[in-house]
């Protein structure tokens, strides 16, 4: 076989090392990262080299440029070991980013042994995306469940109208509750899980040992289903690959918990803020009942991934007006992409009567986000926002859009809280008293039954109030 020969960077041309670049995580950006994103456009083209924490990366802002790192799996790697900086010894000790990278799990895989990975997320997820399967259709009743009792926990603690904080007393504590009950977390783990996943997922300083504490959970959680078997995801990862070892199924749990708790709860968050600041298109796709046109929609104009993580360039290539070196690191940033899509607004693409599944908020290519997981999302975000719409009668911003807080980290753009004065609809709410039983759950007895019940509410109270006391 012929060796292919391959470009290589032109003598003269900068390294993005030697090249000075401006911090990107800066307060501009937190309040109206559009305008950094253009004012970086305008200054460099659809790749630019910008800083995060100290480290130099190059962001791809054009669509075109992000669908090629994000398709061209032979060329853009995952694989933090092709990271030239990171092998020579070149990033800043402690840098806060680094924990997350060094887990090594699917997303961070290549080539067959990321295929097989997905083959067994694949597997294990399917039967509680699909409506049909037992699982699937226990997993939908628990979703709505758990966000009428929340409503009804809201109702009885504030009243039928008054105000509430729709991501710390709705959107957290349901994702919190889904996620106990998909990976099958016993009372006792669930307890330490929750609090350390809060803890990781507020970042700063402490994220290091918070990654590391919850990792520990999740390997507990690990050996606790290998040992008692149940209907939940972590058993069902067991059953579709028996070699993976309590430590490698840790590391591919938690990562699902990052996507399942702070991606997912953030698409709710943006999804109801695109409809209670009056976006036309989301209100329309929503009072037509097309919800998961609502979701695309939301995602177009603010996607939760805003920008994905990190490529590593396999060999040099041109990128935008840069030529980027072997070893060099590249974001791809799907906010900065669908700007690109919204500029076309008015033609085909995103027209107001048309779909816009263009978006990036599932990433592409290979490692987008698995067509299970997508649709066990989809389903838990327009659950979760088709039930307030069923419930408030009335929802409306207590603040201006332009001043909400906004987390705005290298990877996500979330709401830090969606406050709203609320009237609720004078129908029947669940109370906030009646436990889940064992027999709704559908578990077979393997969650501890009421015991589980009163520990997650319990916990979840705690994040409630917590929740509060930080925003
Ligand atoms: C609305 C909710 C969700 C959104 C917006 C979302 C978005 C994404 C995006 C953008 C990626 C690609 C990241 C990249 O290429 O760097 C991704 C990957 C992934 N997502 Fe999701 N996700 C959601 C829900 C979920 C859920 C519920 C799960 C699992 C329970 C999940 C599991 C995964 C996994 C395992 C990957 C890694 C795939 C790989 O590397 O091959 N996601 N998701």
């Amino acid at each position: 076989m012929e060796a292919q020969s391959h470009p290589t960077a032109p003598a003269g041309s900068p390294t993005l090392a030697a090249l000075s670049v401006e911090p990107l995580l800066t307060s501009e950006f937190d309040a109206d990262p559009g305008a950094v994103y253009e004012r970086l456009r305008r200054t460099y083209g659809p790749v630019a080299p910008v800083g995060l924490a100290g480290v130099p990366v190059w962001l791809a802002l054009g669509y075109p440029e992000v669908m090629e790192v994000l398709r061209n799996e032979s060329q853009w790697r995952r694989d933090v070991r092709y990271w030239r900086a990171r092998a020579e010894g070149r990033l800043p000790r402690e840098w806060p980013l680094l924990a997350g990278y060094e887990v090594r799990q699917m997303m961070f895989m290549d080539d067959e042994e990321h295929r097989a990975a997905r083959r067994t997320h694949h597997a294990a997820l399917g039967p509680f995306q699909d409506a049909r399967s037992p699982e699937g259709w226990e997993l939908r009743a628990a979703v709505a469940r758990y966000a009428d009792e929340l409503v009804g926990m809201l109702a009885a603690e504030s009243g039928s109208s008054g105000f509430a904080d729709l991501g710390a007393q709705y959107t957290r504590p349901l994702l919190l509750m889904v996620t106990t009950k998909l990976f099958g977390c016993p009372v006792e783990l669930g307890d330490d899980l929750v609090m350390d996943l809060w803890r990781m997922l507020d970042g700063g300083p402490d994220a290091g040992p918070a990654t590391g504490r919850a990792l520990a959970a999740f390997t507990r959680l690990a050996a606790h289903r290998r040992a008692r078997p149940g209907d939940d995801l972590t058993s069902y990862m067991l059953l579709a690959d028996p070699e993976l070892s309590d430590e490698q199924l840790g590391r591919e749990l938690f990562m699902n918990a990052v996507y399942l708790n702070d991606i997912t709860g953030n698409m709710v968050l943006n999804v109801l803020l695109e409809v209670l600041r009056g976006n036309a298109t989301v209100r329309r796709s929503l009072s037509a009942g097309q919800l998961g046109e609502t979701v695309n929609r939301a995602a177009l104009a603010n996607p939760p991934v805003a920008n994905m993580c990190f490529r590593f360039a396999a060999r040099d290539v041109r990128l935008g007006d840069f030529w980027v070196r072997a070893g060099e690191v590249v974001s791809p940033s799907a906010a900065a992409a669908h700007r690109d899509l919204r500029a076309l607004g008015s033609s085909h693409l995103v027209g107001p009567a048309v779909s816009t599944r263009a978006h990036l908020g599932w990433g592409a290519g290979p490692h987008q986000c698995p067509s299970a997981a997508r649709e066990l999302g989809g389903l838990i975000v327009t659950t979760a926002v088709g039930r307030v719409f069923d419930h408030f009668t009335k929802a409306e911003l207590t603040l201006p859009p332009d001043q909400l807080p906004w987390r705005s980290g290298p990877v996500v753009r979330g709401l830090r809280l969606l406050p709203v004065r609320y009237e609720l609809a004078t129908g029947a709410l669940p109370s906030p008293r009646s436990e889940v039983t064992p027999a709704a759950h559908g578990t077979h007895g393997t969650h501890g039954g009421d015991g589980h019940a009163r520990g997650l509410r319990a916990v979840l109270r705690r994040l409630m109030h917590a929740g509060k006391r930080e925003d």
